[in-house]
Parts: structure tokens; C-alpha cells; sequence
């Protein structure tokens, strides 16, 4: 489904920054892959390379089997925002606003009628297991259930893929489990997952762990 082919990506620091250097990785749908390394050690420029969300310095990047090296970085973000649903370690909602309301902001861009934006993100929510909070502004949740709730963002556009960039980085390790749980319920529903992680110990119940250190793929 993803294919990246001797992807490689310099910062312009320096003599030169090599951050990734020749990765090549192929994701097919319905896996759930875990990739573990170090910090420093290139994953989230990877994950973010992955998710059209930056350009590799060199290599090719294809989605089932469609480079997409040539498109235009308006083509690029229409790409992303119907292929791509991000999970991030910082959570990312916005403060003042419901947790409906933050579920739904990803189809207010795509220009979907208010209606169909609160039927599904009600349906996303009832996934993670948030209906009962949905009035609840952001700022009033626990760490876990703001990472409910932006898995919820992440879903309500019905990717094909998502990424998640050490989604239990900031929660405390029962919260964490239940998170790394939550993903692992919908991979089972037929839903492709990358999420990185340098915490060995959850990359241990991961399907397919993917090592990265110092911007290459090890082993495998
Ligand atoms: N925009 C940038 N400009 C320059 N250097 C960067 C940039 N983004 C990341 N880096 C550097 O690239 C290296 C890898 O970063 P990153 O991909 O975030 O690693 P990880 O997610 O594994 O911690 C680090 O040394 C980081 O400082
Ligand atoms: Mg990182």
C-alpha cells in the first residue's frame, strides 16, 4: 500500500544533516507496524515523509503503486487529508473547543455539511469509547482521553492509513497500554497502523516492529 524506496532526507544544516539515509519499506494494508528506535533517530521525519507531510530529499514514494513525488503541494495535502489520519504524542486539539467539535474540524476543511460532520464524528467517537464526554470541552480531559479523542480526529475521515508518533509518549503506562489496546482493536477491524515508539516493551506486543537507528532500517 506504501512503498518507500531509498528514501533519503538532508536537513540544510551545516555541511548537510542526513537524517534518513536509504530507507526502504513497504507497508501493505491492513498491518499494523511498529517502529522502534532511539530519539534522534530519524522516526518521526519518516513517519512524516510517510504522510506527505514533508518532501524526502531523495528516494520514491508511492501509494498503491502511484508515485507521488510529482504532485504539486496542493494535490499533496488533498492526498493526505483523504489517505493519512494523524496521531501525535502532544495530542494537538484545540482548548476551547468540544471534543465533537475537535473530532469533526478535519471534515469542516473538507467543506462537509454541519449534519453529516456530527454524524460522524458521533460514529468515531463511539469507537474510542468518547460518546459519553462528546460536550466536554478539550481542556477538561484526562491524557487519555485526549488521545481518545484525537485517535476519533484521526478516524473520522475514514483513512486508509494511520500514523501515530509515540501516542503514549505522554501518558502514564496504564493509560499508554490502553491506547496501544485501542489501536490493536482496530487493526483487527481492518485498519492500517504505523506508530512509532522508542519503548521496547510496547513495540513488544506489535505485530511487525521495524528497527531504525541513526536514520537506517536495521535487520529484516
Ligand atoms: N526541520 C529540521 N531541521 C533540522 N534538523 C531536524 C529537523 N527535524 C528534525 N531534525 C533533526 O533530525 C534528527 C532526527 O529527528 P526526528 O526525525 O525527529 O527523530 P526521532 O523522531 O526519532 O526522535 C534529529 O537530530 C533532529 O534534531
Ligand atoms: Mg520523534
Amino acid at each position: 500500500m506504501i512503498s518507500l524506496q531509498h528514501i533519503t532526507k538532508t536537513y540544510p544544516v551545516g555541511d548537510g544533516l542526513t537524517v534518513l539515509d536509504d530507507v526502504c519499506l513497504d507497508i501493505n494494508e491492513g498491518e499494523y507496524v511498529g517502529i522502534l528506535g532511539k530519539s534522534g533517530s530519524g522516526k518521526s521525519t519518516m513517519l512524516h515523509i510517510m504522510g506527505l507531510l514533508d518532501r524526502p530529499t531523495s528516494g520514491l514514494l508511492s501509494f498503491n503503486g502511484r508515485p507521488v513525488h510529482a504532485l504539486d503541494d496542493r494535490e499533496l495535502s488533498e492526498l493526505r487529508g483523504s489517505l493519512v489520519g494523524f496521531v501525535f504524542q502532544a495530542f494537538h486539539l484545540v482548548p476551547q473547543l468540544s471534543v465533537s467539535e475537535n473530532v469533526e474540524l478535519p471534515l469542516y476543511y473538507q467543506r462537509i455539511p454541519r449534519r453529516e460532520r456530527r454524524e460522524r464524528a458521533a460514529h468515531a467517537l463511539e469507537q474510542v469509547g468518547m460518546s459519553a464526554r462528546r460536550g466536554h470541552v478539550s481542556s477538561q480531559l484526562s491524557g487519555g482521553e485526549r488521545q481518545r479523542t484525537a485517535i476519533a480526529r484521526a478516524l473520522v475521515t475514514e483513512p486508509a492509513l494511520i500514523l501515530a508518533d509515540e501516542p503514549t509518549g505522554n501518558l502514564d503506562s496504564r493509560t499508554g497500554g490502553d491506547i496501544v489496546a485501542l489501536l490493536e482493536r482496530l487493526h483487527g477491524q481492518g485498519r492500517t497502523i504505523v506508530m512509532i515508539t522508542h519503548d521496547r516493551e510496547i513495540a513488544s506486543h506489535l505485530p511487525r516492529v521495524v528497527h531504525i537507528r541513526d536514520g537506517r532500517i536495521e535487520g529484516v
